[in-house]
């Protein structure tokens, strides 16, 4: 094929007009009613979600019942009803759930009852066969512990019902005994018109929130659109507290205790941040941790005492002792901040030990210590055993104080980094890669920058079967929870006593409750608090399972899976069986963990591959789940994927680039002048307002764009190649490049039929937004953007219920549910066919056909900036929805008018000849378009077009 050709098909790319309603499979589908209930008692949410669907079609179909629930919740019920028949989920050891339903499972129907979904919930999915005419009702409810953090709980509810429903209601009932401080509503399903479907009722005890939107109400939020609501309602609240002693209730042979004082003095910190500066981190992840730490700077008090630690294959120090935060030491520390770099390996071992020994070096009376490790990956440089790092760790720290563990995107041994946080007394916390990767470092800080106890015992002579009993510190903020059985249910008091350590002297708390005052709690949420006792108890068990071994673990294993079966509670633990009305047809309903995928045949295995054999070529099979086959004979080492075997045992495949990804010195590239092009096309309308300054090139002897006119693909591809000088000392030149020029929108360049001249629209960042979806053959591209940048930063495309490609601007993963590929950019090139699908990745960009449909994600590079770019090769002639599912294909331009004007869709819309750079191809060339609004193109706003979640 020779250029030219491959060119038209490039830009025959979107050849479709839209007309009709992109939802016609919903169409013989409707929910006529669609409840949510949720009741808040004491902070224990039980929430039940109930939606009533007809078939309005003539013969019999298929319908599906979707939610997102919150991760830390339990499912606790499921029930679906047809034609008077109710069909109850059983929860089940999951062992003898998937034995006893081997063949659904084997068929893969269990696949993906639950699934996670972004960072705080999960997906529900099923569905049943309902007759002609007839009607389902699906109810689900799950339940949770609301964590108090930064003084305030959340209650976050999902609604996404995928079309309009005639009766729509949320109900949210919160009981507090002592009182509701503050209560307040938000989140997307609150702006807009959808406001004002909302009220909220206070008493002095209770808060009633209600959210009844219309049909009409229900298209008018920021992210709903015409399949109805599509969002979350945000209920924060706190409660009075004018016990310091704390809230206890006691209720049918249970009790709570929920402890938070407030009237405390702070105490002051000997804080250490121990940050991972490898080359992982380059690009948006450093520079973010540098902004969050910049802050928490500005937050220390000057009583605190801190030290910094940055680490690569080395171990660097801002200073070697802990100093005072005073004013000249923080603009100190900030320059130094400023200064991180990334580079090199990780060598956590020796930067954590380096920290505990600052922190050692450095006793003060009446402080807390804390040391805060931030990291990216796992380690790969000094001590690379991880069971040799955690006893280093444990045994250096001796339980004097917590260490905490941030694990920075999806790369992290996450399990690694919660069992030494655990071991020592802290937690781990990840933080996802995302725009506000800084705000979620910041808010994890935040949560431990005021400690106010420490050595907390509590102590309950008339209990027993306790929850946790001992902390080692109380933030404020938060509230340390207690809970278990009364030992005599008949004795009429309950003495509760707290010792601690505060601000330089012991303190202790002592409370006694009379049992018999009347409760508070309503009767038909009596059993509530056992309840709460269960799911607490649950949680700890399973969480103290990384810590512990031997039979002491088997016999908590077995006490949390007693609790769960008992409380019908979808644990880790656990499988809710649901059986279907149509003979035989069974589905397994399990727990996702985060970063870990179910112990399960993979549908798509990796090859295994014999000792000392050659590299798979191009394919990293870096795995973060642990369903990896493993290669014969090598067994994975116990909590660990097994892939970790490979990496020693074939260089060059997982060891050299999945860590480390080469430093492109794109501020050094020449820069022609065709960014100014941009400028000057962005004055016609609110395009590229940014300066762009020029940028010192020529600082490397450098090949620069390379354009190449390979035979297998000849389109031309900027190329960054593998022989790549690498510069000694070339951190000076990322220290010297120009700030990223701001970027307000994207512009995408339609083709058009026949002789005419492009048409071109602007998209303003940031935004997530549906790029195509074809209901037909469920394909669905997401794309978001960030303030401020060009091109995309993610891109995750989904394919039927199982096939996720998440591509950010390092890496491409691929998941099926169960098995996990990952692929990096400018690795060498690959080819996977995976049933009706292919991707094939080249160094610069990846081609993705699924069915009908065949795009293709370049990665571009521009002012030290990267990001990606999007490109529908080929879709079905039915229009599609999303911004690139309804181009125009052809306009007439009007002559004779002043200011130009094109006929475009039966509409006049002015317009300016703009000239900008075609991302569609590696090789970005100028072009010029005509620049027409977004709403000219596609008929609709863009809203229509905003997802919540890639
Ligand atoms: C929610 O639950 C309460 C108590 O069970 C009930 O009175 C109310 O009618 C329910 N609301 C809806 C919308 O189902
Ligand atoms: C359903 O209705 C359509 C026309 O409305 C008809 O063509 C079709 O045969 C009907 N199907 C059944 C199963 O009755
Ligand atoms: C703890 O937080 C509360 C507000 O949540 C605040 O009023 C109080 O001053 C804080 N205490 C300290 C010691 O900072
Ligand atoms: C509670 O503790 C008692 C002993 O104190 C024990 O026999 C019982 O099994 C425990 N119950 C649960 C549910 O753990
Ligand atoms: C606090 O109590 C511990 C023992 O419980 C004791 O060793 C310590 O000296 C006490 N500290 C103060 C400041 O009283």
């Amino acid at each position: 094929m020779d250029r030219a050709a491959l060119q038209l098909i490039l830009l025959g790319i979107f050849l479709i007009s839209a007309t009709s309603d992109p939802v016609k499979k919903k169409e013989n589908v409707d929910i006529y009613s669609f409840y949510i209930n949720s009741t808040v008692t004491s902070r224990y949410a039980t929430t039940v979600i109930t939606s009533r669907v007809a078939n309005t079609l003539n013969e019999s179909q298929e319908i599906q019942f979707e939610v997102k629930i919150p991760k830390n919740a339990f499912i606790s019920k499921f029930r679906m009803t047809i034609e008077g028949k109710t069909y109850d989920g059983i929860v089940k050891e999951k062992e003898e759930a998937q034995q006893q339903y081997s063949q659904a499972v084997s068929r893969g129907q269990s696949a993906g009852l639950i699934k996670s979904v972004g960072r705080t919930l999960e997906d529900f999915k099923t569905s049943v066969t309902v007759a002609a005419f007839s009607k389902v009702t699906f109810e689900l409810t799950y339940e949770e512990l609301l964590k108090r953090r930064l003084g305030k709980y959340e209650l976050l509810i999902n609604a996404q019902p995928m079309q309009l429903v005639a009766d729509f209601k949320m109900d949210v009932h919160i009981q507090e005994k002592t009182g509701i401080s503050f209560l307040e509503v938000k989140g997307d399903l609150s702006t807009g018109d959808l406001a004002n479907a909302i009220k909220t009722t206070r008493a002095d005890k209770d808060a009633w929130v209600t959210f009844y939107p219309t049909r009409d109400q229900q298209t008018k939020c920021k992210s709903c659109g015409e399949n109805g609501l599509n969002g979350d309602l945000l209920i924060t609240y706190d409660v009075e507290r004018k016990n310091p002693k704390g809230e206890v209730m006691v209720s049918n042979g249970y009790f709570v205790h929920y402890f938070a004082p407030s009237d405390v003095p702070r105490i002051p910190k000997n804080v250490v941040f121990i940050i991972d500066q490898s080359g992982s981190m380059h690009g948006r992840k450093i520079e973010q941790t540098r902004l969050a730490l910049l802050r928490i700077l500005s937050d220390l008090d000057e009583d605190d005492h801190f030290g910094l630690i940055t680490f690569d294959s080395e171990v660097s120090f801002w200073k070697r002792e802990l100093l005072r935060a005073t004013e000249r030491n923080l603009g100190n520390a900030k320059s130094f901040v400023k200064e991180i770099r990334d580079r090199g390996a990780t060598d956590i071992n020796a930067a954590v030990l380096a920290g505990v020994e600052m922190i050692n070096r450095h006793p003060r009376e009446g402080t807390a210590s804390i040391l805060i490790l931030l990291t990216d990956g796992d380690p790969t440089s000094g001590e690379t055993n991880i069971q040799k790092i955690m006893s280093n760790v444990k045994e250096a720290i001796g339980t004097k104080f917590p260490l905490y563990c941030l694990g920075f995107g999806y790369d992290v041994n996450f399990d690694f980094l919660t069992k030494m946080s655990l071991e020592n007394s802290g937690v781990a916390r990840r933080i996802y890669e995302d725009s506000d990767a800084d705000l979620q470092l910041q808010g994890f800080y935040d949560e431990v920058a005021v400690p106010l106890l420490t050595d907390i015992q509590l102590k309950y002579p008339g209990g027993t079967n306790l929850t946790k009993t001992s902390f080692g510190l109380y933030f404020n903020g938060s509230e340390i929870v207690v809970s278990g059985q009364i030992t005599d249910n008949s004795v009429e008091s309950f003495t509760t006593e707290v010792i601690a350590v505060s601000k330089g002297s012991n303190v202790t708390y002592r409370d006694t409750i009379m049992t018999k005052d009347p409760s508070d709690v309503p009767p038909e949420n009596e059993d509530f608090m056992q309840r709460l006792w269960a799911y607490l108890t649950v949680k700890q068990l399973l969480e103290r399972q990384v810590l512990i071994t031997g039979d002491e673990k088997e016999a908590q294993k077995k006490e949390a899976l007693k609790l769960s079966l008992k409380y019908q509670f979808v644990t880790p633990l656990t499988s809710m069986v649901v059986t279907k009305p149509q003979e035989g047809e069974v589905e397994v309903a399990d727990k996702p963990k985060e970063g870990e995928v179910p112990h399960r045949p993979p549908i798509m295995s990796l090859p295994s591959l014999p000792r000392g054999a050659p590299p798979l070529p191009g394919l990293s099979p870096y795995n973060y789940g642990l369903s990896q086959p493993r290669l014969p004979g090598v067994p994975g080492p116990p909590g660990r994927p097994s892939f970790h075997r490979y990496s020693g045992a074939y260089p060059g495949i997982s060891g050299g680039f999945s860590r480390y990804r080469p430093t492109i010195y794109s501020a050094a590239l020449p820069v022609t002048n065709d960014d100014d092009v941009e400028e000057s096309g962005g004055q016609a309308q609110g395009g590229f307002a940014g300066h762009h300054p020029h940028i010192h090139s020529a600082a490397l002897p450098v090949p620069g764009l390379v354009v190449k006119n390979d035979g297998a693909d000849q389109v031309s591809t900027a190329v960054v190649d593998d022989e790549w000088p690498t510069v000694p000392g070339s951190e000076t030149v990322h220290a010297t490049a120009m700030p990223v020029p701001t970027v307000h929108s994207n512009r995408f360049l339609l083709s058009v039929d026949g002789q005419s001249k492009p048409l071109c629209f602007d998209v303003p960042v940031p935004y997530k937004l549906r790029l195509l979806r074809d209901l037909t053959s469920e394909f669905s591209m997401n794309g978001e953007s960030v303030p401020g940048r060009k091109g995309f930063h993610e891109i995750a495309i989904h394919y039927k219920t199982n096939h996720h490609l998440t591509i950010n601007t390092s890496s491409i993963r691929y998941t099926d549910g169960q098995s996990h590929l990952k692929f990096l950019w400018r690795q060498r090139p690959t080819q996977h066919n995976i049933e009706d699908m292919s991707l094939s990745l080249r160094r610069n960009k990846i081609e993705i056909s699924m069915g009908n449909i065949h795009v293709s994600i370049l990665l571009h590079m521009k002012n030290d900036d990267e990001f990606l770019w999007p490109v529908v090769l080929k879709q079905p002639k039915e229009p599609l929805c999303g911004i690139f599912g309804e181009a125009v294909i052809s306009y007439e331009e009007v002559p004779g008018s002043q200011t130009p004007t094109l006929k475009l869709k039966d509409h006049d819309v002015k317009t300016s000849w703009v000239v900008t750079k075609d991302y569609r191809t590696a090789s970005a060339p100028v072009v010029g378009c005509w620049l027409v609004p977004f709403k000219a193109v596609t008929q609709r706003e863009l809203s229509v077009f905003a997802v919540t979640q890639l």
